[in-house]
């Protein structure tokens, strides 16, 4: 498996993105690129500086002023904002609760996506978002896209909380992943969608593994 491919896994909110594609660029030496990460950065930053979600050319301006990287460390990925680690204060369920504002104007989307296509210029890449397949990464040898049934995903990210010590009441995460879903799939530019050439996997009841090795298998394909 010599040629480097760019992989590209989309999907609605809990259906397994995120961990499937680490696991993936993981074994296969590639780099993961969270872009999910990267809009709720930035809706970190207009939270705290009160700046109007709704405002596309406010976020634009704001943008051009911030530095996102994704660093690579002993505990897997971390979010450098403008020099300051922000990994955990991204998944605040305040921030979970308004990126999909923030990252519905054209023109933060625009300058997101070009910072997204420069980093996986290279190839070799692993991406996960909502529009890779379709705007991002429209040229990927392989296009992934994860759905699970919203009971599913709503148990999955209960799990997660519960796990971490944290309270999680599941009817209400039920209610936030379907609105959010909702903003996502219904707005005007790059919405969540499934590129024409996507292969879309069904994960409701397989596990991390089994989704991980059908994945590879894919790129087992195409690597030649
Ligand atoms: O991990 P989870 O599915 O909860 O979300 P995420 O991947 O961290 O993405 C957070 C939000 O960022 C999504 O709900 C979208 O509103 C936005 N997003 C986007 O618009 N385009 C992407 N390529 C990735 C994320
Ligand atoms: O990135 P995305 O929002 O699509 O989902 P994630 O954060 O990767 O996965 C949400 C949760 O579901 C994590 O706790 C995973 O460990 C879990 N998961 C699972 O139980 N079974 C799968 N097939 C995939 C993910």
């Amino acid at each position: 498996m010599n040629k480097k491919l760019k992989i590209a896994i989309d999907g609605p909110a809990g259906a397994g993105k995120s961990t499937v594609a680490k696991l993936v660029a993981d074994k296969l030496s590639y780099i993961y690129i969270d872009t999910g990460a990267m809009y709720r950065a930035l809706t970190y930053k207009a939270l705290s500086s009160k700046s109007d979600l709704h405002d596309g050319r406010i976020l634009q301006s704001l943008l051009k002023d911030t530095n996102i990287e994704l660093e690579i460390t002993e505990n897997g990925q971390a979010v450098i904002l403008d020099g300051n680690d922000v990994s955990k204060e991204i998944r605040s369920s305040e921030v979970t609760n308004n990126v999909s504002f923030v990252a519905a104007p054209q023109q933060v989307r625009e300058e997101m996506v070009r910072r997204q296509q420069e980093l996986a210029s290279a190839g070799g890449v692993v991406m996960d978002g909502r529009d890779i397949g379709t705007h991002v990464m429209p040229d990927a040898e392989l296009k992934v896209f994860l759905i699970a049934s919203v009971e599913e995903r709503a148990r999955r990210r209960f799990d997660e909380n519960t796990s971490k010590g944290f309270e999680a009441d599941l009817e209400k995460l039920k209610e936030e992943i379907s609105l959010r879903d909702k903003r996502d799939s219904e707005r005007e530019f790059a919405p969540l969608k499934k590129a024409d050439d996507a292969i879309e996997l069904d994960t409701t009841s397989m596990s991390i593994q089994d989704v991980v090795n059908e994945i590879l298998h894919l790129v087992s394909e195409r690597a030649g």
